[in-house]
């Protein structure tokens, strides 16, 4: 469900090649047509090398087009003036927190973006104050990042990002390193983001358990966009997504074992509380 019209970021035609012209490869991505809306949460499926962290750096402006054109808030990526005001309007979170957190404490790794920005001091501070408050962090601020679980780090990373006032935040499978209960801390504090902040998100993700909180589920295979569509009708395209080497969500998964025994299941479940009621309304019944 898309919760406001109003256009974020905007992809037109997009390809990217990173092979140069004397040895040409297939793109790393062609012919991706792809809206984002202000407030609207969306997740990135698809198999290794289909292409979803090459979207993310061109949506982020860190990588620019071979051919078509991404539009950010109306800045087109191309115009290297405005990269700075890109990156500040769209923040990146990647996968390993290690690589994105560089200062001694906590609060000078939240406040980073912001000393480049070269904001006043009390600015600084009352952003880093609002940011840490807001991610449950304040306890952490005078720690060294070293010294935090990977879930920790991962929410100063996000804070930085937040400091900077974006209106969308990219993540390139920023579980994929952490516990469960890191995982769910991560996700807990991106969801709450989106619902109170009203910040947009595109989040790439290997978990189907996570990408069922998008209003949106996008799909990539081999550089090109396969599907898109809510999570419920994604996640139960179980023929798309096995043919990738993806899988539906545990609740899916068995409730397509669950229906080729004879069991009359609601159609489109997508969570394990749904597949159970489905289950016990059936039991009511016989
Ligand atoms: N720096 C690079 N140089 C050359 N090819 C690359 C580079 N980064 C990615 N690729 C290629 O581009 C394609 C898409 O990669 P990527 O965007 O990383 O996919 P994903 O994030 O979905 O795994 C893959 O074929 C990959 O090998
Ligand atoms: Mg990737």
């Amino acid at each position: 469900m898309v919760k406001q019209s109003e256009i974020m970021i905007e992809a037109r035609a997009l390809a990217y090649d990173y092979s140069g012209e004397e040895e040409p490869s297939s793109p790393a991505l062609s012919g991706v047509n792809l809206t984002v809306h202000r407030g609207e949460y969306l997740t990135l499926i698809g198999p290794n090398g289909s292409g979803k962290t090459t979207l993310l750096k061109l949506l982020n402006a860190l990588l620019t087009p071979s051919d078509g054109e991404v539009i950010v808030e109306g800045i087109s990526t191309v115009d290297e003036e405005r990269t700075p005001q890109i990156h500040k309007i769209c923040g990146m979170i990647f996968q390993n927190p290690d690589n994105q957190l560089v200062a001694t404490t906590v609060e000078e790794d939240i406040a980073f973006g912001l000393e480049n920005l070269a904001l006043p001091s009390v600015e600084i501070r009352r952003r880093v104050v609002d940011v840490a408050g807001l991610l449950g962090l304040n306890h952490l601020l005078q720690k060294p990042p070293h010294m935090l679980s990977g879930g920790e780090k991962q929410r100063v990373a996000i804070a930085g990002v937040l400091a900077m006032q974006p209106g969308c935040i990219l993540m390139d499978e920023p579980t994929a390193m952490l516990d469960p209960a890191g995982r769910n801390d991560v996700i807990e504090t991106v969801r709450m983001l989106n619902r109170d902040q009203g910040i947009s998100v595109v989040h790439v993700t290997h978990f189907p358990e996570e990408a069922v909180y998008a209003d949106r589920v996008v799909v990539l295979d081999q550089g090109r966009m396969v599907r898109q569509g809510p999570p419920a009708e994604v996640f139960n395209d179980l023929q798309l997504l096995h043919s990738l080497g993806l899988r539906g969500t545990t609740a899916v998964e068995l409730a397509a074992m669950l229906r080729e025994d004879g069991f009359a299941l609601q159609p489109q479940l997508l969570h394990c509380r749904e597949l159970v009621e489905s289950l016990c309304s059936l039991e009511l019944k016989s």
